[in-house]
């Protein structure tokens, strides 16, 4: 029998709250598997990734918290790189898994690489091909590329943005999103919300538009005209309310108190821990929002998507029907959601159950390719 030091050690580096919840499935296909798994968060997010811990019993064996209020994206990256020396020296893992777009992500990567550790990089290949937007995920998931030696790409469509970049196909695997996976193992129809003001909210009456933004590039102008699109919706609508959780960035924070703050029918309520904001997703008309994963997670769940965005990485979302990329400007906005408001067939169209990010087992596909990879290689 292979003693525990022989096999493979596989470590998982993650710091925000989207990166907790998709690394979620794979740490527990890790843990089922031969392999040995180090869990390290960088602890970029504080209170929205230890949510996500506690939600799914995460355990991290080495927490670098390197977040600090308003620090800025090369604090971050310093901090993740001078962070990880120690603990890349000391535990030298077979691979480093990392995921997505976010500094955490790009940095640890890079860290790895000055080790001469090899990187496995989940959800690889989403591009807009704007370096500026998303800001700055474009630049840190293309360089993190150019550094993995293993790609999981969440589709095909993301696979061929890699080949095109002369990515080695040999390299690239289709895995489906493990947002799905995540998303699979909390959602409910008979979901009862634990909190009693989001118990309350859900109960009544009228539509509810759930609303969520906190990309850099639509902080300042962008976002004080997305907020007054909601305020005109809300004029317009007499039967609509607005439930935004309130990202914990200040600087986000700060503009939607001004904008929206004294307004009847909006709820502005903390980041609810991702059980209840999934079912919450689940229980909303319609959604507004300038988030990644939340566009991943809506097709599944049949739930028309406005996306406030220039541009969007997730084009399957759009094909499917269940996505409309709107942009940021208040009329825009306005326009689109009056539509889905009053037009019931422009709404069903929009309503239907697409899920083009997999079938809830990818963690399970990635963790097959690691063990191949592994032990093939020990
Ligand atoms: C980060 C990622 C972004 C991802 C988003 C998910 C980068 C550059 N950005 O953006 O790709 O879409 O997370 O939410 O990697 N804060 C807290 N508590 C928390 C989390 C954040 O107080 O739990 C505050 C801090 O003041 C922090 C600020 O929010 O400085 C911004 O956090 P940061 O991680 O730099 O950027 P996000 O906008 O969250
Ligand atoms: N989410 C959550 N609580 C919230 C808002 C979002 O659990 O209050 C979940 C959401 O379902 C999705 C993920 O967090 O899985 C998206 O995080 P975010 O929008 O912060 O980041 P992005 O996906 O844009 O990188």
């Amino acid at each position: 029998m292979t003693e525990a030091t022989d096999r493979p050690k596989v470590m998982v580096i993650f710091g925000t709250r989207p990166e907790a919840i998709k690394m979620a499935p794979v740490i527990r296909a890790l843990n089922d598997s031969p392999l040995r798994s180090i869990v390290v968060v960088t602890g970029q997010h504080r209170d929205m990734l230890d949510q996500v811990l506690q939600l799914f019993a995460i355990h991290p064996d080495y927490d670098l918290a390197i977040m600090r209020h308003g620090q800025t994206l090369s604090d971050v990256t310093v901090r993740v790189l001078t962070g990880l020396e120690e603990v890349l020296e000391r535990e030298n893992p077979d691979l480093v898994l990392v995921h997505g777009d976010t500094t955490t992500a790009m940095a640890s990567a890079l860290a790895s690489y000055y080790h001469r550790i090899p990187v496995g990089h989940v959800e690889a290949g989403l591009r807009t091909e704007h370096p500026y937007n998303p800001f700055p995920e474009e630049m840190n998931r293309r360089l993190i590329s150019r550094i993995a030696a293993l790609h999981f790409a969440p589709t095909e469509t993301a696979k061929q943005n890699l080949v095109r970049e002369n990515v080695s196909p040999s390299s690239i695997y289709v895995t489906g999103n493990t947002v799905i996976d995540a998303l699979v193992s909390v959602i409910r129809s008979d979901y009862r919300f634990r909190d009693p003001e989001l118990a309350r909210i859900v109960a009544l009456p009228g539509r509810m538009l759930l609303v969520t933004a906190h990309r850099r590039e639509n902080l300042g102008a962008p976002m004080v005209r997305i907020f007054r699109a909601l305020r005109e919706i809300l004029s317009r609508f007499a039967d609509t309310r607005v439930v935004f959780p309130m990202h914990k960035n200040p600087a986000v924070r700060h503009l939607i108190k001004q904008e929206l703050g004294m307004l009847e029918r909006v709820h502005l309520v903390e980041p609810p821990e991702y059980e209840e904001f999934a079912n919450l997703m689940n229980r909303a008309f319609l959604i507004l929002t300038d988030s990644g994963g939340i566009q991943e997670e809506a097709p599944a769940l049949g739930k028309p998507v406005l996306v406030l965005r220039d541009t969007t990485e997730r084009p399957e979302g759009i094909a499917a029907g269940t996505l409309r990329k709107v942009g940021t400007a208040t009329s825009e906005i306005v326009a689109a959601a009056s539509e889905l408001l009053t037009d019931t067939d422009a709404y069903s169209r929009m309503a239907c159950t697409a899920n083009p990010y997999g079938d809830g087992k990818a963690a399970q596909r990635i963790v097959g390719v690691l063990q191949v990879h592994l032990f093939r290689g020990s």
